[in-house]
């Protein structure tokens, strides 16, 4: 089974999440403590203290957010880690698809993504360049990808043109030239994806995840401003004894492949500690 499509149902579930429990299921709540930081307005932002935030949130349904309480995945969580660094500071989220439900207007394309349900790497790169071209026009300074989730499935689930999880980097390798050729500034964050405990998936997982670190390395060392965040820990906990027996776990939804709010807590979390690193190798500095 490949990561499916809820199109319709999707909006109406959440409508009906909306009507019968109000915005109240994820108000913005202060994440100073896991944060280990002060909330405080006043001082100086640790990512990015000097550019705005223009962020791209790439991949397949899990960038969507499918699977959360309110759509909006990892990125409102990525939201209010950044509001939580400094408040005064300018975060935007660009794309040209919609998902998710904002709790507050005020924040900037929360429910924009470049996130497609259902796609493997192949797919991103034959049908969906066209819109992240154009969303790459907006100038985003930030890429957050996370793909290859539909890449591990094990063969049966898997349409037969799907390359082989050993293969997949390759497929990768290609994507990220063919954005950074795009964008050759942008901030491009690699994710190691997170881990389904669903069978062949799990096993895989690893085979895609183990070559990222070096191929993002080697455009590193071309002057490209790349790194990877390892998520692969997301997920992990979790346990399907058997095909189809129930998962219930912190992390991921009953389908083992979504996350569910708690999993993109951590995903977010991984992105804004990726986010501080990037800070830190000066990716942020205008000259650079
Ligand atoms: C993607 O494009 C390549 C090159 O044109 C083609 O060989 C391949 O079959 C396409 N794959 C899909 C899934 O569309
Ligand atoms: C990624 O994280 C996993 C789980 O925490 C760990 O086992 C693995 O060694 C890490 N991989 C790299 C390249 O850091």
């Amino acid at each position: 089974m490949i990561l499916r499509r809820y199109g319709p149902y999707a909006v109406f579930a959440v409508l009906v999440v909306v009507l019968f429990y109000g915005y109240t299921t994820r108000e913005l709540q202060p994440l100073a403590a896991e944060a280990g930081q002060q909330t405080t307005n006043a001082h100086a932002c640790v990512v990015s203290p000097r550019t705005p935030l223009k962020i791209v949130p790439t991949g397949d349904s899990i960038t969507e957010g499918e699977g959360s309480s309110d759509y909006n995945g990892y990125r409102l969580f990525l939201y209010q880690h950044l509001m939580e660094d400094c408040a005064d500071r300018s975060v935007e989220f660009v794309g040209t698809r919609r998902s998710g439900l904002s709790p507050d207007p005020s924040i900037k394309g929360l429910e924009e993504t470049e996130g497609y349900s259902g796609w493997d790497i192949e797919r991103l790169l034959n049908f969906s360049m066209d819109p992240i071209a154009q969303t790459l026009q907006r100038e985003p300074n930030v890429m957050l990808l996370h793909i290859g989730t539909n890449n591990v499935a094990p063969l049966p689930l898997r349409p037969p043109d799907i390359v082989e999880p050993a293969q997949s980097p390759e497929k990768l390798e290609q994507l990220i030239d063919e954005i950074l050729q795009l964008a050759p500034s942008i901030v491009l964050i690699v994710a190691q994806i997170i881990t389904s405990p669903n069978f062949g998936w799990k096993d895989n997982t690893p085979i895609f995840n183990a070559p990222i670190p070096d191929m993002v390395d080697r455009k590193k060392a071309k002057g490209y401003k790349i790194l990877t965040v390892n998520m692969s820990s997301v997920g992990t906990e979790c346990v399907r004894d058997f095909d189809n027996s129930p998962v219930d776990c912190e992390d991921m939804n009953g389908d083992g492949l979504h996350p569910k709010d708690e999993g993109y807590r951590k995903m977010a979390r991984f992105w804004y500690e990726a986010l501080v690193e990037a800070t830190k190798k000066g990716y942020f500095e205008p000259s650079h």
